[in-house]
């Protein structure tokens, strides 16, 4: 059970004050009945609750899907423009799940689902993680090689990642940790330097090409029932 409010402020719907004027209008009801107060206790799962006729089906949580583009960082807050700010939606609490560097673009998952987000960012759960990636230099065989066994570095290392070759100064590639300026780092080290990067996939969540830059859009109830299956 949860207070009427409630539901309708965390899901972005109408703020406390919004949502008290609307009772006076009568313009919300539970279950047909015009609600009385704003405090009243609801079922958020059983109870039907429409504004103006229309039904609001209670979401816990909410999950966007942003292509992101460059220039703007990946935090919730910061002295310059944030992946929060090309949101559109008044949900409160909504975070980025892990980062992507400022002048990386692509793929990136948008909610206020704690648990969600640390099944995704745990180092335990080697989730996939997808790049296009443009190099300045052609990799040879040997970069290859290493990039496909581990690289070492200094103290680091970067654990095997997936290669796929695109042409000559383009290739995807799959790592399943997240480190810091990890794609960047890891061409470093084979004394090679990353041009552009784009993440187009996580897990099983697939950025999708119709997001133009700067665009996100809800994830679907099928995407979201396979970002939240075990597995990589
Ligand atoms: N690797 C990087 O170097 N940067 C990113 O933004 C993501 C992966």
């Amino acid at each position: 059970m949860m207070r009427l409010d409630r539901m309708l402020s965390d899901m972005g719907v109408s703020s406390r004050s919004q949502t008290k004027k609307a009772i006076r209008q009568k313009r919300i009801c539970i279950n047909g009945i015009p609600a009385r107060t704003s405090d009243v206790k609801i079922d958020p799962d059983s109870d039907q609750i429409t504004i103006d006729g229309f039904l609001v089906a209670y979401q816990k949580y909410a999950y966007f899907m942003l292509n992101k583009p460059q220039g703007v960082i990946s935090a919730t807050e910061g002295g310059c423009e944030t992946v929060l700010d090309l949101i559109d939606s008044s949900i409160p609490d909504l975070f980025p799940v892990g980062r992507l560097d400022k002048d990386t673009v692509g793929l990136l998952l948008i909610t206020n689902d704690g648990e969600l987000a640390h099944n995704l960012l745990s180092p335990s759960k080697h989730v996939d993680k997808e790049y296009e990636v443009e190099l300045l230099h052609p990799l040879s065989d040997e970069d290859i090689l290493k990039i496909e066994k581990g690289i070492r570095l200094h103290d680091e290392e970067f654990q095997p990642a997936v290669y796929k070759k695109m042409d000559d100064l383009h290739c995807r590639l799959i790592i399943h940790e997240g480190k810091y300026h990890q794609i960047k780092r890891m061409m470093e080290a084979l004394q090679n330097e990353v041009v552009f990067l784009k993440r187009i996939r996580m897990k099983n969540l697939v950025l999708d090409e119709n997001l133009q830059l700067g665009q996100s859009r809800e994830l679907t109830a099928e995407e979201l029932r396979d970002l939240k299956e075990q597995g990589r």
